[in-house]
């Protein structure tokens, strides 16, 4: 976490800890191992735990029911903590209606036309749960999965190994998907997100994290001035069901230009057809690094009010921008307090949605004997 020493030592007195409890480089708690609690038992009886962590001044709880950030908390720049990832108090808040808040997505993050896609000349039926197409993995995905958690606390590094094995077949997917989830919590207070999945038969994987952030605080109003910049020349427009027509059309010159910050709410009520479909922002950027052997910088958000901001570096080629265009007031978060229209907004890195059907886009197959590896880095500061 970017902090200046005023700051660490402000934020430990107002969090009522010792000043080396919080900490920034110079002050890492340097592995405290996480802490487990029950947080639920789900209808047949599975228990759901949570898990608190701190490091570098973030502080996280993450629960094994859909490896959900429950709760993300982060100083001001006055030191002073909020929670800046919406979520709910009650597991069955997450089981009954949760539009994917802090989850792990998979098998597939995003949308496949009609949940259809061919694979080595065999046509494949997935599970249908958007309109006539599949979003995030099908009914059941990786985010209403029970995952296995192992803590550990090592070096300066704290975190938990998510593991979750889906069978051949689950949610018409091909092969059996052993996926491994790392969350690493930093000596400098950065979230490290490390993926990787092995297959026994050939499939498409693209997994992601769908953190709703407000780094004003959950729950505390709209987003739209918080002030984003993503270095991306081109996104993919999208048909009425938000599923890519295949294009990468440039941002120059459109509301999707966000290679200069500016705040989220400038351009949001622009008349271009793309923002009307999608009641907002929910696209694709194409990210003008491409694939990298290494994380690399790719998008800067900033909350004018709190000083707070989030950089997030990944090897992947796109970033889905979903402004909360689909929250309507019907949920109620950890604040008490209902999350309505542009209250949060998701960053995901990750491959460009329907890559099975688009021959152009990056692929996304995995075959038996490879391991699929990918890395996204969020950097916390004031
Ligand atoms: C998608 C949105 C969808 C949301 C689910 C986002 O990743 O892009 O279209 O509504 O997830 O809450």
């Amino acid at each position: 976490m970017e902090l200046s020493r005023r700051t660490v030592i402000a934020g430990a007195a107002a969090a009522g800890v010792a000043a080396t409890a919080v900490g920034g480089t110079a002050h890492a708690t340097g592995g405290r191992k996480p802490v487990k609690e029950l947080f639920g038992k789900l209808a047949d009886g599975t228990k759901v735990y949570r898990w608190s962590l701190e490091n570098g001044g973030t502080r996280m709880k993450v629960l094994s029911y859909g490896g959900v950030v429950q709760s993300l908390e982060l100083p001001d720049r006055r030191g002073r903590y909020a929670n800046v990832s919406l979520g709910f108090d009650d597991l069955d808040d997450y089981v009954a209606s949760s539009p994917y808040m802090g989850a792990l997505i998979g098998r597939y993050g995003n949308r496949i036309d009609k949940g259809r896609f061919t694979l080595d000349g065999k046509a494949y039926q997935l599970s249908v749960n958007d309109g006539e197409n599949t979003l995030h993995g099908g009914a059941q995905g990786f985010d209403k999965r029970v995952w296995d958690v192992e803590p550990f606390a090592g070096g300066s590094d704290v975190g938990l190994v998510l593991h979750y094995t889906s069978v051949d077949g689950e949610m018409g997917y091909p092969g059996t998907l052993k996926a491994k989830v790392t969350y690493t919590l930093t000596r400098d207070g950065d979230w490290r997100i490390d993926y990787e999945a092995t297959t026994d038969k050939a499939t498409v994987v693209n997994l992601t994290s769908h953190v709703y952030w407000n780094l004003a605080g959950e729950g505390s109003g709209t987003i739209e001035d918080h002030e984003l910049s993503i270095a991306a020349s081109r996104y993919t427009p999208t048909d009425a069901g938000l599923i890519p027509t295949g294009e990468l059309a440039k941002t120059a010159g459109t509301p999707f230009d966000f290679r200069r910050a500016k705040p989220i709410g400038r351009d949001i009520r622009a008349a271009h057809p793309q923002l009307i479909t999608a009641k907002g922002f929910d696209h694709n950027w194409v990210l003008d690094k491409g694939i990298t052997d290494r994380p690399e910088h790719i998008a800067t958000l900033r909350d004018p009010s709190s000083g707070r901001t989030l950089k997030i570096a990944t090897d992947q080629p796109g970033l889905q921008f979903y402004s909360g265009n689909f929250l309507d007031g019907t949920l109620t978060g950890t604040g008490g307090r209902t999350y309505r229209q542009g209250d949060a907004l998701c960053l995901e890195t990750q491959h460009f949605p329907d890559s099975p059907n688009q021959p152009s886009f990056p692929s996304t197959v995995l075959r038996p004997g490879q391991t699929y590896r990918t890395t996204t880095v969020h950097s916390f500061g004031v």
